[in-house]
């Protein structure tokens, strides 16, 4: 049985922003399920009941191109209502007579919208005249369609938003699902709830069902192999896999020897003994280290513990009679920051392991069931399954690990240098109830060695880093405040306690402009 079709929904042309998906989780939050059907698929739009409005996605493309796109004329047989935003606002106002050109000047960041006739649309979200949005377009509409509305502007967007009530199409120029865009909720509330009129049926626990039941079908009588490295996102595939499959379903965890202290003894316990799935351990962290050695370069770091953990799930499923998938925890930024949406070099930040460290030729197939969430809706979904609140609640730890926080070449002296002091920190933080307050903290150890005194003698020894961030989702975030009596009682323990370190910083940059990881 397919669940989603017999639930009502929205669904979002994605002309391929970077933020289709927060669209689709803003839809979530209120209750209400979407689907994301690619711009050149849209032929699978077939007819269906419970389809109750169109979301057009923004786009790097640029609408004034000759070539670009116009409006699939099956979008507007549907007879639905009609959400453009950015270049799905100009696709919508070109197709019905619109003009559109490139402006003078482009509009990107924070602009001010002010409100010009009352819509549907619009209701609540004005709490003054006018109001703080987030632009990023370079073509403007600079003269509406005859049956369309002027419903409110900026300065450099003539037509900010406009309307067609009688059909409800709505254009929006601006990115109601970006943050920065104050009360932009209201806007995707207005359209969801008041204009497709859709009941609020979607919650986690659907969400679970349908995710099983895709692996189900997708995985059929073959088997499938779980790459498990104890934290909460291939935690949460395990236990979803196994509800799904049962014994098709084979966990394997990699010791690659740059785990955190005692990582390796606890997963085995949590896993095998309490929730007792069938678990490989393998323990390859000497052939990690040796294809390490000497390598500096994060990306190439990055793309050799990729393959690494690639060629090793291999060699294991090979083991099992038809063992045909690969399953793994990807999320939704993992995927952004990995690939480059536009098709450009530029937009690519780094090769996050499981997704852009992946080699191009694999015998095994993915399944990524996570890959459309973010971060904390993973952990509320975790809570469904249920996993356990030590595992959920665990700050995100990358795949790379330890390679990736020891900027330079990796030894073995660094590794046990950098799990002892981050051992300390993470023990303060929980010692002190500040672990859950914190998204991501850890431990990092600098390629630079300072001179320093203990005991009237000379040290010279690395520079430990600590760093702590606060974040929503792990795409933005910025660093945590702590008290002088906790970063000095952290930074006294480490240097009394772990030899090979005489010196403590603390990283206060935000992301952006830096990245939570080093590298
Ligand atoms: P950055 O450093 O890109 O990290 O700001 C964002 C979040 O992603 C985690 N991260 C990874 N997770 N494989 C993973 O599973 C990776 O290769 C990887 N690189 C970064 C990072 O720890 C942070 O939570």
């Amino acid at each position: 049985m397919n669940h989603n079709n017999f639930l009502e929904k929205i669904v979002i042309i994605d002309y391929g922003s970077q933020f289709t998906q927060l669209i689709a989780r803003k839809v979530r939050e209120l209750g209400v399920y979407s689907e994301i059907i690619n711009s050149n698929q849209i032929r699978r739009l077939k007819k269906n009941k419970s389809i109750k409005g169109i979301i057009l996605s923004g786009g790097p493309l640029t609408i004034t191109n000759k070539n670009s796109s116009s409006l699939d004329n099956r979008i507007l047989g549907q007879n639905l209502p009609i959400l453009g935003i950015c270049y799905g606002h100009q696709i919508l106002a070109k197709k019905f007579g619109g003009r559109i050109k490139v402006s003078k000047t482009r509009e990107f960041g924070k602009s001010f919208v002010k409100s010009i006739l009352k819509s549907p649309i619009t209701k609540n979200f004005f709490k003054h005249r006018s109001n703080q949005v987030w632009m990023s377009h370079q073509d403007i509409v600079y003269k509406i369609p005859p049956d369309f509305k002027k419903i409110a502007s900026s300065d450099n967007s003539k037509f900010a938003i406009i309307s067609n009530e009688k059909k409800k199409y709505y254009g929006i120029q601006f990115h109601p699902e970006v943050s920065h865009t104050i009360n932009g909720k209201i806007l995707i509330r207005n359209f969801v709830l008041n204009i497709c009129k859709i009941k609020k049926r979607w919650n986690l626990k659907r969400q679970k069902a349908i995710m099983i039941s895709a692996i189900k079908n997708k995985v059929n009588k073959d088997k499938v192999i779980c790459a498990l490295s104890g934290g909460v996102d291939s935690s949460v595939v395990a236990l979803l896999l196994k509800r799904a499959i049962g014994n098709q379903l084979t966990c394997i965890f990699i010791n690659t020897g740059l785990l955190r202290q005692n990582e390796e003894q606890e997963v085995l316990k949590i896993f095998r003994k309490k929730l007792k799935l069938k678990l490989i351990y393998v323990d390859a962290s000497k052939l990690f280290l040796k294809k390490l050695n000497k390598v500096t370069n994060p990306e190439s770091k990055r793309k050799i513990i990729g393959k690494l953990f690639i060629q090793l799930f291999e060699k294991y499923a090979k083991k099992v009679r038809k063992m045909k998938f690969l399953a793994q925890g990807t999320l939704y930024p993992d995927l952004i920051e990995s690939r480059s949406v536009t098709g450009s070099t530029s937009s690519k930040i780094k090769s996050h392991h499981n997704v852009g460290g992946l080699p191009k030729k694999m015998n095994l197939a993915l399944i990524e069931p996570l890959n459309t969430l973010f971060k904390d809706e993973v952990r509320r979904l975790g809570l469904q399954l249920p996993l356990p609140k030590a595992i959920l609640l665990r700050h995100p730890f990358p795949g790379p690990g330890l390679a990736i926080r020891i900027p330079g070449k990796i030894t073995k002296e660094k590794i046990d240098i950098l799990k002892e002091a981050d051992f300390i920190f993470i023990n303060e933080l929980k010692k002190s109830n500040l672990y859950n307050k914190i998204w991501q903290a850890y431990a990092a150890l600098l390629p630079v060695r300072t001179v320093g005194v203990m005991g009237d003698s000379r040290t010279y020894e690395y520079i430990c880093l600590l760093r702590a961030v606060t974040s929503e989702d792990g795409m933005t975030a910025d660093f945590f405040y702590f008290n002088k009596t906790f970063i000095q009682r952290v930074s006294n323990k480490i240097i009394n306690s772990v030899n090979g370190i005489n010196r403590v910083v603390y990283d206060v940059t935000s992301k952006p402009p830096s990245t939570i990881e080093l590298e």
